[in-house]
């Protein structure tokens, strides 16, 4: 990847192009665009060989772009499209299984800009379609854990209160250069938005906390996280990418590993000091990009000098960038070809690749009993590519990483979310002139977080491992998930496009037979498939059968009747045969356990009958919220609670009356449903 050295380019840019570029890896926030062509129509051409729009003709956002790439042809040699994988059914008989993993794995990155686009103005006021697809990552997997930060973090200051209200704003005096983030300033009220985010679902949170200046330390974040958040903080990450300030003109050259060090240790002595944070052991750290290898940190001593202060060790990567386009005047020469680049997403290198580097160090972590964070990623840098990074493809890569980075003995994962001039957010609320709830865009990738989810599930116990399968053929990887010590699920995916079928691919699973196990294929199986026609395609994507809906269409629920097929399996031959399309990934469950586990009963949803474009999003009033307790209410009892095991519930809370008040008292304001969806 390319390190950004856009600081030092910086001046290359035009004031003509009224680009504030802060932040490359994040948020890019444009110029005012020319208009999103909402209605562009997208050509339903996608088979391998022919690429519809000229991407270069389109002005709108990044995040509604309607390129469709051509799928890449089918590789020469095809892989064979039979094979047989072979598993035990006992854990102990399968080497080289990884660290048990929760379902709650693949989570979110939000930049701490786009915060009141995506999750909501204020704590009355949450975004609709967010509530709804976090809700179905929850109940798939137990939890859904999201990380508020990115490049704006380090220079977020607190204030008690903004103009008018406001609960984040960008302060534009701070434009001495331009490629400096701005100075973000932000109230409490995002803490209390959060919590009460997690009031409604089970969503857990990191935020960040800035690093810029540690001789005039700014630790209110954290403050404030600990006072209101209380239980819902997972950990804050102190300093994003430090292996880029210097690039970045956040310090000055030659600032190195060993100033890191020294610097973090100011800071672990002022949160020592600092009685207002109580919990002293949740930093997440060293969040480098790649500039710096983690083993670049760990050579300075860091995990034996701060493992009191550490909750998590943490990396960032997006593995590939697009900055020369995003960019065009900063130096970047000429820009990448998305369709060049499109098939080294769709394959099982593009993962492998990734997490290779990380394996020494998450042995480490191993050793010292800490957790360890894909902090942030994506497709690429600099907004991502147009066409792959919001395509069926890229969820097929999502899913097929995550897994990997599962079975490489990462704890977790954050796909990270910018804002509309971003092409690979997993969820775009619309541009502010067509605010209508029902109108987000879901980013395909989005589905690698339902997938993973059901693939892990929420026991707690998931072991995964690559299956290497079809002789380790990269264009059908597997992954098998263990659970409670016994074989599971099975994750298949096929990279291909061949609408013709002839590349779908037909697996044989066997259970044991092997290590001196009986066989124990079952009766049948379930399978649920995700589905589109092509990986080059941004609608009509279909989690066993239902969707999240098209592009300006989305609520955040899923829609449509839920299709399971149940395979029934030769016992005698101990076998089972399922098949996956081109393109496609199969989850197939091997017990009714692991099926009725991930498979959600009941989907808590969010939705609104107003009309108006002023009620387009559900108001949540404070004394509501004040007294729901969603799902972690049963322990919230006291008010301004400081210390973890306690509450965080904040001001006013007013003990629990629960869910059912809070919907009669919403009754009329909009309708909070609870659908059973099969
Ligand atoms: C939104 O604004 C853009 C640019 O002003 C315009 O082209 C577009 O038609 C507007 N969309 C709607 C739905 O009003
Ligand atoms: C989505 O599927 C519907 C029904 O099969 C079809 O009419 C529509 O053209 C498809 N849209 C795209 C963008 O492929
Ligand atoms: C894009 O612009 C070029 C040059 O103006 C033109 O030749 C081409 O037809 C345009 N493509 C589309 C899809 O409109
Ligand atoms: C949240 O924002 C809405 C819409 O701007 C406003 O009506 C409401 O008073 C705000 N609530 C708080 C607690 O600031
Ligand atoms: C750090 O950020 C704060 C808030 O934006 C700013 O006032 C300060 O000048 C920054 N310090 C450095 C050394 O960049
Ligand atoms: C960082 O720079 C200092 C001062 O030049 C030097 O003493 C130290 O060895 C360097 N650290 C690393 C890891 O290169
Ligand atoms: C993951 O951790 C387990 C348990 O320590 C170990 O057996 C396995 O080899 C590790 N996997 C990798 C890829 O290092
Ligand atoms: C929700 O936000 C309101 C307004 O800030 C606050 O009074 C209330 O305590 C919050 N509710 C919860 C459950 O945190």
């Amino acid at each position: 990847m390319l390190p950004f050295q856009l600081l030092l380019l910086g001046a290359a840019l035009s004031p003509a192009h009224a680009i504030t570029v802060y932040g490359v890896q994040g948020v890019l926030q444009g110029a005012p665009t020319a208009g999103v062509t909402a209605s562009a129509t997208i050509t339903s051409d996608t088979a391998a060989g022919t690429a519809v729009n000229d991407p270069g003709n389109y002005t709108g956002d990044a995040a509604f772009n309607p390129v469709i790439l051509a799928a890449p042809p089918i590789p020469s040699p095809a892989p064979p499209t039979q094979f047989t994988v072979q598993l035990p059914n006992n854990a102990q008989n399968q080497p080289g299984l990884s660290i048990q993993q929760d379902g709650s794995f693949l989570g979110f990155s939000i930049e701490m800009s786009v915060v009141t686009q995506v999750i909501g103005i204020n704590s009355t006021f949450l975004q609709v379609p967010f509530l709804n697809l976090m809700a179905l990552v929850a109940e798939r997997g137990g939890s859904v854990h999201i990380r508020v930060g990115g490049n704006t973090q380090e220079t977020a200051t607190v204030v008690p209160s903004l103009p008018d209200g406001k609960m984040i704003e960008k302060d534009k005096g701070d434009s001495t250069n331009p490629t400096q983030t701005p100075a973000l300033l932000l109230t409490p009220e995002l803490m209390y938005m959060m919590n009460n985010v997690s009031a409604l679902i089970n969503v857990k949170w990191y935020l960040g906390i800035p690093f810029n200046d540690t001789s005039n330390l700014r630790l209110q974040i954290a403050e404030y996280g600990e006072a209101i958040l209380g239980d819902n903080i997972l950990g804050f990450q102190l300093g994003n990418e430090p292996d880029l300030y210097v690039n970045h003109d956040h310090r000055p050259p030659g600032w190195n590993e060993t100033n890191y060090f020294e610097e973090f240790g100011l800071v672990i002595n002022a949160i020592g000091q600092d009685s207002n944070i109580p919990v002293k052991n949740t930093l997440i750290a060293p969040s480098v990009s790649g500039t710096w290898s983690p083993e670049d940190v760990w050579d300075t001593g860091f995990i034996p000098a701060y493992q009191n202060s550490l909750g998590a060790l943490a990396v960032e990567h997006y593995p590939d960038d697009n900055c020369a386009a995003a960019f065009p005047d900063a130096g970047f020469g000429a820009p990448k070809d998305p369709q060049t680049v499109f098939p080294e997403y769709l394959n099982h290198n593009a993962g492998k690749d990734i997490v290779g580097a990380y394996i020494d160090s998450t042995n480490i972590a191993q050793q010292y009993g800490k957790p360890f964070l894909m902090f942030e990623t994506n497709t690429a840098s600099c907004g991502g590519f147009p066409g792959i990074s919001d395509s069926f493809g890229s969820a097929l890569w999502g899913i097929d990483y995550a897994l990997q980075m599962a079975y490489a003995n990462f704890t977790g994962a954050l796909m990270h979310v910018g804002g509309v001039d971003d092409s690979y957010n997993p969820f775009t609320a619309p541009p502010t002139n067509m605010s209508q709830f029902e109108q987000w865009t879901i980013g395909p990738i989005f589905y690698a977080n339902l997938v993973v989810a059901e693939a892990l599930g929420t026991s707690g116990t998931s072991q995964v491992l690559d299956l290497n399968m079809n002789e380790g053929n990269i264009y059908t990887p597997g992954y098998g998930i263990w659970e409670n010590g016994q074989l599971a699920r099975l994750v298949l995916i096929n990279f291909m496009t061949d609408p013709t079928g002839a590349n779908s691919y037909t697996t044989t699973i066997q259970v044991g037979g092997v290590d001196g196990e009986a066989n124990a294929t079952p009766a049948s199986v379930r399978v649920k498939m995700l589905a589109a026609e092509s990986v080059a395609v941004k609608e009509n994507i279909t989690w066993a059968g239902q969707t999240l809906g098209n592009r300006f269409a989305a609520d955040g629920r899923l829609s449509g009747d839920e299709e399971i097929q149940t395979i029934t399996c030769d016992q005698t031959q101990n076998t089972c045969q399922v098949t996956v399309p081109a393109p496609g990934v199969a989850v197939v469950f091997l017990t009714d356990e692991a099926f009725a586990e991930s498979e959600p009963s009941t989907t808590q949803t969010f939705a609104t009958t107003a009309l108006t474009k002023t009620m387009n999003t559900a108001t949540v009033p404070a004394s509501v919220l004040a007294t729901s307790n969603g799902n972690s209410g049963a322990d919230r009892d006291s008010l301004t609670s400081t210390s973890k095991g306690s509450s965080g519930a904040g001001r006013a809370a007013v003990g629990a009356p629960g869910i059912a008040s809070l919907i009669a008292l919403l009754a009329g304001m909009y309708v909070f449903a609870s659908a059973v969806r099969r």
